[in-house]
């Protein structure tokens, strides 16, 4: 087994309904009746053709369209946690949109409860740990928000984190500042989508107004020097998603993927997936792609995998029972 198929794997940057594989689509549909407009699995991958983070979202919400029960969303995520079992991956924090289906009806409690049927399978069966951080679409209103905020109170216990998702540019976090401030007055954790397509600034806004632990994509830092060097200063991990970013064309070939030079500048850059099904990859075929572009040393490769594990939201004993495995790897093959 080669090095990327051993670390230890943490996923930072994954929304529980872009891991939607189209056959699993397809038998959901039929089950619960309703139309697509595919009549196959090739169909499905034909429309996975985008020229931006807005061409892909009109897609994704389409497929999750057809997600009605607690046992659809349980489905959704035991798939998952089955497919990234075979690739070494040992903690998961996952985001879910639950405005994508109260919007069609479905009752909040639906989707919380599937989901959360399907992490604590895969912690049973595949030994996977996982977090679940609460996704605010940020096309919709602050109004909205809270109304989203008010259903989510009564289940918080299962929240470790809010989150900012779907159409960036002209949809500012300074927009979510209250919220932001709501759930953090309620313990949870931070992390915001910010310079994925949308300027450095908005970083800076995900950084100042809404407090965020993390930022997810954060590739537009490179634009601002000052913002790179305070990223680094503060070790400010970033959730980078190298496929995701080629597929929805914010860059054309992964060779301008800022990942490399970011990480060798000392900055805590971490590798995930976003929403594999429709991106081509999951985590691992992230750092394969990655790797096939940039030629990373096996202490470069160790260093993603180290980031990611401190970065996540596991307590010091978690993140250490991690970093003894990663070690032990690390020292057997790296020797530069
Ligand atoms: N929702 C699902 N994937 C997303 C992405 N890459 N950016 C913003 N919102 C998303
Ligand atoms: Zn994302």
């Amino acid at each position: 087994m080669d090095l990327i198929s051993r670390i230890p794997k943490v996923e930072l940057h994954l929304h529980i309904e872009g891991t939607f594989e189209p056959e699993l689509m397809l038998k959901i549909a039929k089950r619960n009746n309703i139309q697509l407009p595919y009549k196959s699995v090739a169909d499905v991958k034909k429309a996975y053709e985008f020229t931006s983070l807005q061409s892909f979202l009109d897609i994704y919400y389409q497929s999750a369209q057809v997600l009605l029960t607690e046992e659809d969303f349980h489905d959704l995520t035991y798939a998952y946690f089955q497919k990234v079992a075979t690739q070494n991956v040992r903690h998961v924090e996952m985001i879910f949109d639950p405005q994508t289906h109260t919007s069609r009806n479905v009752a909040y409690e639906t989707v919380v409860n599937g989901i959360w049927s399907g992490m604590q399978a895969g912690l049973k069966d595949f030994s996977i740990t996982s977090k679940l951080m609460l996704g605010v679409l940020r096309d919709l209103t602050e109004e909205d928000a809270f109304v989203l905020w008010q259903q989510a109170l009564p289940h918080i216990d299962k929240l470790a984190a809010i989150s900012l998702n779907s159409a960036e540019q002209g949809n500012p976090p300074s927009k979510f500042a209250k919220i932001y401030q709501a759930a953090r007055d309620k313990g949870l954790l931070a992390v915001a989508h910010a310079g994925e397509e949308g300027p450095s600034e908005y970083i800076w806004q995900a950084l100042n107004l809404l407090k965020v632990n993390r930022i997810d994509h954060g590739v537009r830092c490179t634009e601002d020097e000052e913002l790179v060097t305070y990223l680094k200063q503060q070790q400010i991990p970033l959730t980078m998603c190298p496929l995701s970013n080629t597929k929805l064309c914010v860059y054309k070939d992964m060779s301008e993927h800022p990942i490399a030079e970011l990480l060798r500048k000392g900055l805590c850059v971490t590798v995930n997936s976003d929403d594999p099904s429709f991106f081509g990859g999951y985590i691992e075929e992230n750092y394969r792609a990655i790797q096939a572009t940039f030629d990373f040393s096996d202490k470069e490769i160790c260093q993603l995998a180290e980031n990611a594990i401190q970065a996540s939201f596991l307590n010091q004993t978690e993140k250490q029972t991690l970093m003894d495995e990663l070690n032990n790897i690390q020292q057997e093959v790296c020797h530069d």
